[in-house]
């Protein structure tokens, strides 16, 4: 029996008051409801009303609340020294260290001292809820509410159901997250839900690409933000984030899928967890935060060099928008047929590298440049060489897409750096679709909320085009044989019927 979260009266217990409880316990009293905090630290749940009262502050002083409705917030909130006192909470949230023997023993303790009916809900972000469930006497009544951080501005919650929750715990965690002015989504208890799970591609996949010698961190993070539209790079990401926290969510979900290509963790960021260089909390990770950052060199120093009078462009996808900018710019275009002898080659391949392209169309390497047109995305154009392609030809390549935008060189690599990440991004998507954590409309929302994108994946594969993304990922697996590229029979079914990744079985 699940009680009633509905209730007016309801009390919230929160348990553990560091960063996450703390949030949670706010948004809890201004919904109205009295929020009892309790955390094992002596003064820890004191302190945490002393900090939900200077940040109500900061609100009064923005004039987002008022002075009264403060008040009222505050005079909800009740630091508690002992578990005893919890009794009267008809909902428990759990926000304690990311361990799952203390966990356990916490919901043992906590099970003996509030109502039978009471809910009680794990704020964990990598373990299995029925695996907490499962050390409790009624696991029925466990379930999983997964805040973002920090609570009161992220609108996300997932709702988790354990194994052997009470079917109607999941409907009463939904509504409840409703009372509280969130948005819910349902997810399967699996590794990392959906957020963390859709995030294993954007971070992943680009600190590969440096690993590679493709591009700098800066680079990719310019490509992201100004051509894909990303509001912040990868890099800066994982400088926000902590190199320390990311590696560990890589390493888990990686483990908790049993090895899984597509979630490999990076050893490039576990040897710079163990330098400290984690980010903005050590002033030091993939930029300086101490002092003036360093000018980063490019990758590949571009000489400048005069726009060409003509190029010759590979007759494929991409190919007849890329002879448009480079009309724009002056520069006369042939599309397909055969180039003239000594011209400059543009290649526009998904998913294979500059140097594939060019010996499948049998061009001379030494003058072939590719360019990444997937999207036509237009603020920052990549020129991307093969091994032998000679400074004169990517230097004039670069001159003649320069008209207008930024151009990012690059060395060789399948999928350039944003096909790359957009294509993973994408597939890793439809396999969360794929193994039914959530409903597809659902894992969109839970990404543009929960991660920030500027659009869930499957939209984004929508927009990009089904068969495309799947071009890219072929291409890559093609090149590499390297399965974490292999697109998910989702992706595939979806792509060649033509129809929406948001598409039910
Ligand atoms: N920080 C995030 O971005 C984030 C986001 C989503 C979920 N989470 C999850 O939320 C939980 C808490 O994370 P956090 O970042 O707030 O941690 P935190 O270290 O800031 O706070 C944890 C608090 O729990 C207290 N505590 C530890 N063991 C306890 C126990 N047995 N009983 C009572 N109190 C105890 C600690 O004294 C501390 O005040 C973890 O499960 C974490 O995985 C964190």
């Amino acid at each position: 029996m699940i009680g009633d979260l509905q209730r007016p009266d309801l009390t919230v217990a929160v348990i553990g008051t560091g960063t996450m409880g703390r949030g949670i316990a706010q948004i809890c009293a201004q919904a109205g409801m009295t929020a009892l905090l309790f955390d094992s630290r002596d003064g820890a749940a004191r302190e945490a009303v002393t900090a939900i009262d200077k940040a109500l502050d900061g609100q009064v002083a923005k004039g987002r609340v008022s002075a009264e409705a403060k008040k009222g917030f505050i005079g909800r909130l009740r630091a508690i020294g002992s578990l005893d006192e919890a009794a009267p909470a008809g909902i428990a949230i759990e926000a304690i260290v990311e361990d799952l023997a203390a966990k356990r023993a916490l919901f043992c303790e906590l099970e003996k001292r509030i109502a039978p009916d009471a809910v009680i809900a794990t704020n964990t972000s990598s373990l299995s809820v029925t695996e907490i469930a499962a050390g409790c006497g009624d696991p029925a009544r466990v379930g999983g509410l997964h805040f973002f951080n920090p609570p009161p501005l992220m609108r996300l919650v997932e709702v988790i159901g354990g194994l052997r929750s009470d079917p109607a715990l999941v409907e009463a965690l939904t509504g409840f997250v409703r009372r509280i002015g969130k948005h819910p989504v349902v997810a399967t208890d699996t590794p990392g839900f959906v957020v963390n799970h859709a995030g294993r591609a954007y971070g992943p996949e680009a600190l590969r690409i440096v690993a590679q010698g493709i591009a700098s961190p800066r680079e990719v993070d310019l490509l992201m933000k100004e051509a894909a539209g990303f509001r912040m790079g990868p890099f800066e990401l994982l400088d926000l984030i902590g190199a320390d926290v990311t590696h560990a969510v890589m390493v888990s979900i990686y483990e908790q899928y049993f090895g899984e290509p597509m979630y490999q963790p990076s050893a490039q960021l576990a040897v710079r967890v163990a330098g400290r260089l984690l980010g903005r909390k050590t002033k030091q990770g993939f930029y300086n935060y101490d002092g003036t950052p360093v000018a980063s060199p490019p990758t590949i120093a571009v000489g400048a060099q005069p726009k060409p009078a003509s190029a010759w462009i590979a007759d494929e996808d991409g190919g007849r928008e890329l002879a448009e900018w480079l009309a724009g710019a002056g520069v006369k275009t042939q599309v397909g047929g055969t180039p003239d002898a000594g011209a400059l080659c543009f290649v526009t391949p998904l998913g294979e590298d500059a140097t594939s392209a060019a010996v499948r169309l049998k061009l001379d390497p030494a003058r072939t440049v590719a360019v990444d047109m997937l999207g036509n995305f237009k603020g920052r154009r990549t020129a991307m060489k093969t091994p032998l392609t000679a400074p004169e030809a990517l230097g004039a390549a670069v001159a003649a897409l320069s008209d207008g935008a930024a151009v990012t060189a690059i060395n060789d690599s399948v999928g350039f750096v944003v096909q790359r990440l957009l294509a993973m991004i994408v597939n890793i998507g439809t396999r969360i679709a794929e193994l039914r954590i959530a409903a597809p409309g659902d894992i969109d929302t839970a990404v543009e909320y929960g991660l920030n994108y500027p659009k869930g994946p499957l939209s984004l594969g929508d927009t990009l085009g089904p068969r495309r993304v799947l071009a890219v990922l072929d291409g890559m697996h093609a090149v590499t044989r390297d399965p974490k590229y292999r697109a998910t029979a989702w992706l595939r079914r979806r792509a060649l019927l033509g129809v929406s990744l948001l598409t039910p079985d």
